[in-house]
């Protein structure tokens, strides 16, 4: 098992997993237009985390926009395929991602839209609802979106995430 991170940057294996993660998002996140998924991971300014088997089987990935001057990212996406939910990849796919966020992209925190099913998913992973990131460094940078509950996961600048 591996957690790659990749963005669409003309590698092939990153190609691979972006089309594979676009159809677990698809499927998982029926209320998001296919064509919205696929745009935004596409999109160069968005990175993704994917939870690799075998070299090649996808089972899962994080999706995020990071806003570099601010020192935060946007969680899009999340989603684990079906078959392999509540076994505990999700929980390590969020560790990673945080580690990726802030090795890679020197960021402290993330925001998300959570779904009302996942808010349970994202406090068990140390998120709140509670934004305590001043509202001048995040406001005006993401959209208002109906949705969903806005939640924060500070990332801890020196804590070990993945052993
Ligand atoms: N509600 C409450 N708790 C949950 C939920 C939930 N929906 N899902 C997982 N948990 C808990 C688990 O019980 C576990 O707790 P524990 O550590 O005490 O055992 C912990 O969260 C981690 O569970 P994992 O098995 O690691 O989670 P999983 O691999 O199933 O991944 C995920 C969670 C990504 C939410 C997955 O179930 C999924 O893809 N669901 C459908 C798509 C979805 O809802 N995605 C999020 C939408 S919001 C967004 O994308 C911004």
């Amino acid at each position: 098992l591996s957690f790659q991170y990749a963005c669409n940057d003309g590698d092939p294996h990153h190609s691979m997993w972006i089309i594979a993660l676009k159809n677990i998002f698809s499927r998982q996140l029926p209320n998001m237009p296919k064509a919205y998924i696929a745009r935004l991971l596409m999109d160069r300014s968005h990175r993704s985390v994917v939870v690799v088997r075998h070299g090649t089987q996808v089972v899962g990935g994080i999706t995020y926009r990071p806003f570099h001057s601010q020192g935060f990212a946007e969680i899009a996406f999340c989603a684990v395929t079906a078959p392999e939910q509540v076994k505990g990849f999700g929980a390590r796919l969020m560790n990673w991602t945080k580690e990726y966020a802030r090795k890679q992209d020197n960021l402290q925190y993330f925001l998300t839209y959570a779904d009302n099913n996942a808010v349970g998913y994202f406090t068990k992973q140390g998120f709140t609802t509670g934004i305590t990131m001043p509202k001048e460094q995040w406001h005006g940078w993401i959209k208002d979106y109906d949705g969903g509950t806005l939640m924060e996961g500070r990332i801890h600048p020196t804590l070990a995430f993945t052993r």
